[in-house]
């Protein structure tokens, strides 16, 4: 943690004195730049052509998870939480491999890869928990329930939480518990009763897209269980049917374990987990390599899907899917260091156990 408090004072009194002053917008190649001269960094930075970021629209559309806790945006961060009140006792632990990585397992033919877009709406906690649950029901019925997940039904559906404008982790998983969700695949696709309901737009995706207008998309309407989808032949089929969790827990490290122990040890039996996080402004000019954040400055929370981990000289690292389209990092992954809770990332962890005796197998392909 001496590091990073280190690199963050840092930057401080070299000649970046922007970076410490309050501001609405950032130039995209400064803090590229940046990341990129240090010789001693472990990722790579890339603009994606954006000359310029309005801050306050990339929080609030391309993010989308409300942490419960209080930050200042305008407010360089001046360390993140210690592990220590996690759990840093090394504990006995159950062997592990030392890399494993559910997207390119060849443990399941379940579509775990599969990288989403939220587009310009912040349903980043929606859209994470849809594709995690989504390969949990897959992976534990060993790919019988092999179906697509609809995050814009949870999106819409969700009433305690705020659509396109945030969610709560925990009000998510406590509605996929009650409530659950139906089938839906990516926008416009024939896959699922009701496909993401918004358009892709935005930085991250191809040219030959229609640009994004620099709004939020609104929360589109909750149909309930409606299939909604032209593409596909729900005629027969007017209703989806709906997939629950039983229960689902926090990931929390105790006396006898670590928090990151246990993470891998529920990815590794269950498959993929949520995390919540706390997103800096270098975050999203990640390119490839092992993200440590080197710019304290915090944009807003953002929920991910972790698949995995691994090491490479000597850095621990998560691997884990964002859903800013397969155009952003490597191939729509990030892989950010482990074992040290930087921005939060092992202290708002999720996973859910499948209710798969109630749920239907293969009505919805
Ligand atoms: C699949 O997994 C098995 C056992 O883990 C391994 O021995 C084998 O090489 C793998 N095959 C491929 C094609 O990756
Ligand atoms: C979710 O469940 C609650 C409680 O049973 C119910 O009042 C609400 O209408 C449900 N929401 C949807 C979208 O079905
Ligand atoms: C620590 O957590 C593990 C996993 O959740 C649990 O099985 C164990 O009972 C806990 N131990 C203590 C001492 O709380």
């Amino acid at each position: 943690m001496t590091k990073f408090i280190f690199i963050s004072l840092l930057m401080c009194i070299v000649p970046f004195a922007v970076v410490c002053v309050p501001r609405k917008k950032i130039i995209s190649q400064e803090i590229v730049n940046l990341i990129n001269s240090d010789q001693k960094s472990t990722w790579e930075a890339d603009t994606y052509g954006i000359k310029e970021v309005n801050l306050e629209i990339f929080s609030q559309n391309y993010l989308g998870t409300i942490l419960p806790f209080k930050y200042d945006k305008n407010k360089e961060m001046e360390k993140d939480l210690s592990q220590k009140e996690y759990g840093t006792l090394k504990a006995k632990e159950e062997k592990l491999p030392a890399y494993f990585n559910w997207a390119t397992t060849n443990k399941t033919n379940c579509p775990i890869g599969r990288v989403r877009d939220q587009s310009n709406c912040g349903s980043c906690w929606a859209v994470s928990t849809a594709s995690a649950m989504q390969d949990r029901f897959c992976i534990q019925s060993k790919g019988k329930i092999n179906v697509d997940f609809s995050s814009g039904y949870i999106a819409s559906c969700d009433k305690l939480n705020y659509g396109c404008n945030g969610g709560y982790m925990y009000l998510v998983y406590d509605f996929l518990k009650k409530n659950g969700t139906i089938t839906g695949g990516d926008y416009d696709s024939d896959s699922g009763c009701q496909p993401y309901p918004v358009r892709p737009c935005g930085p991250f995706v191809d040219s030959h897209k229609m640009p994004c207008v620099y709004r939020s998309a609104t929360t589109p309407k909750c149909r309930k269980k409606k299939c909604s989808n032209d593409w596909h032949p729900y005629r027969e089929e007017p209703e989806s049917k709906t997939y629950k969790y039983k229960e689902w827990t926090s990931i929390r490290g105790n006396i006898s374990y670590t928090t990151e122990y246990l993470m891998r040890k529920e990815i590794y039996e269950n498959g993929p987990i949520t995390a919540g996080f706390l997103v800096y402004e270098d975050f999203m000019f990640y390119k490839k390599g092992i993200y440590v954040p080197k710019y304290y400055w915090a944009s807003g929370g953002h929920a991910v899907k972790i698949v995995g981990w691994g090491e490479e000289n000597n850095i621990n690292y998560w691997i884990v899917q964002n859903s800013w389209s397969d155009r952003w990092g490597e191939n729509g992954f990030f892989r950010i260091i482990r074992g040290t809770n930087a921005c939060y990332f092992e202290s708002m962890v999720n996973a859910g156990k499948p209710d798969i005796k109630n749920s239907d197998y293969n009505v919805h392909k």
